[in-house]
């Protein structure tokens, strides 16, 4: 399973070359292909130092053989501010009301959008499916990558049944929405995070370099994403600062009965925020300080179990949770093995939470080449 979400995901193409060779003065531009070449960059502007930064980014996020990955970024990032915009409008909570609305139109159409791309491309494995057989289907995939879409489509209920295409495209969209757009922010939030911290950006730097000292960056393993206890660290402590998925909600299915006596009646929506927990005092002292070593195993033993729930808990917590970890250890380290990264000081960043915690502006920031021999010279301190 994790090997065939693997495949869908490729590291931008200037990440894989050597950083001598590599100045961007923005994001390159999406390969053609049937991949998802970047976990969505809209929120994140990239550059050479000393040149200006980059303007804010197209989104290069697509799912599978996307042309125009655009619209569905599009599509996914308006609904993702429309939901939170109805929810602060009490009156737009009916659905009847909404829908009549701008919002809601928009809202629709969004929706549609969405839908339609996923339905498509679920609809068009289908059919070459049914047109080859499934053991001729089998074979075409042997020694090739098996996708997701692949495995949903061989899939079979519980009661031997295939799945039906609006059953593979709800998974689809379930997978893309909380697998693309999360990644993108708690990426972008961790370069922000080293950006502002350049001493710890620096040992980060000198952990990878050491794991990766006889070996070329591309051949990165497995198993060496467990050898990174101060990058995971770092990254640990970006998603508590900045948690991609700022509230989840549940309904209760019965009376829950608060530690103060109070009670939460069956039947209610509750917010959890995940956001609040990971800045209460009591919980996290100076909780607005990026401070890595809180994710000291000595210093979080005595961490209360919640305390820290980027991926929310309990049995519907985030399933791509250690993916996610997988992908931002990977991108943090081949960026890191070839660029300083610094602040663009002069674009003052505001965070906006939505269905996900983005920047009101995008977080801009400055790459540094480093040499051939990954000799750092890690940006000024900030001021
Ligand atoms: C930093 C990255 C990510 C963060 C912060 C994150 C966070 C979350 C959170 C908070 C939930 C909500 C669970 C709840 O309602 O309690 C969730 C659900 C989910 N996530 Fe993630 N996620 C990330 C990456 C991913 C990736 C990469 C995938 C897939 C490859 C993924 C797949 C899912 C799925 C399928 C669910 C729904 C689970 C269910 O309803 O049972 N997530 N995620």
């Amino acid at each position: 399973m994790l090997n065939a979400f693997w495949s869908c995901v490729t590291v931008p193409h200037w990440l894989s070359h050597s950083s001598s060779q590599r100045h961007p003065s923005s994001v390159p531009a999406l390969p053609a292909g049937p991949e998802i070449p970047w976990p969505g960059d809209h929120m994140i502007a990239l550059s050479d130092q000393g040149a200006p930064p980059a303007p804010a980014c197209q989104s290069h996020a697509g799912l599978l053989c996307c042309r125009t990955p655009s619209d569905y970024i599009a599509a996914i990032l308006e609904l993702s501010s429309l939901v939170v915009r109805r929810q602060h409008r009490l009156l737009l909570h009916w659905d009847f009301l909404y829908y009549l609305t701008p919002d809601g139109q928009r809202f629709r159409r969004a929706c549609d959008t969405v839908h339609r791309f996923t339905a498509d491309v679920v609809q068009q494995r289908h059919q070459a499916l049914s047109h080859l057989g499934r053991e001729a289907w089998l074979k075409s995939k042997q020694g090739k990558t098996v996708d997701f879409i692949d495995i949903l489509l061989l899939a079979k209920d519980e009661d031997g049944q295939d799945l039906s295409d609006e059953d593979i495209a709800a998974e689809a969209d379930t997978f893309m929405f909380e697998g693309h757009d999360t990644t993108a922010s708690g990426l972008s939030w961790v370069l922000y995070n080293l950006a502002c911290h350049p001493e710890y950006q620096e040992r980060c730097r000198e952990e990878i370099k050491d794991l990766m000292r006889d070996k070329e960056s591309e051949e990165i393993e497995w198993e060496d994403l467990s050898q990174m206890p101060f990058s995971t660290m770092c990254i640990k402590e970006s998603l508590r600062l900045h948690p991609p998925v700022t509230a989840v909600s549940r309904r209760c299915t019965e009376d829950i009965k608060m530690p103060d006596g109070r009670v939460l009646p069956k039947g209610n929506v509750c917010l959890i925020s995940i956001y609040g927990t990971h800045h209460n005092p009591a919980v996290w002292p100076e909780p607005q300080v990026y401070n890595p070593h809180r994710f000291d195993p000595e210093n979080s033993k005595n961490q209360p179990p919640l305390a820290f729930m980027p991926f929310s808990a309990g049995p519907r917590n985030c399933i791509g949770q250690n993916f996610a970890m997988a992908e931002m250890k990977v991108v943090l380290a081949l960026t890191l093995l070839r660029f300083a990264v610094g602040l663009d000081e002069s674009r003052p960043v505001r965070r906006k939470p939505e269905l996900i915690l983005r920047s009101e502006n995008g977080l801009w920031l400055h790459l540094e080449p480093l040499g051939p021999s990954h000799e750092s010279r890690p940006p000024a301190p900030r001021s």
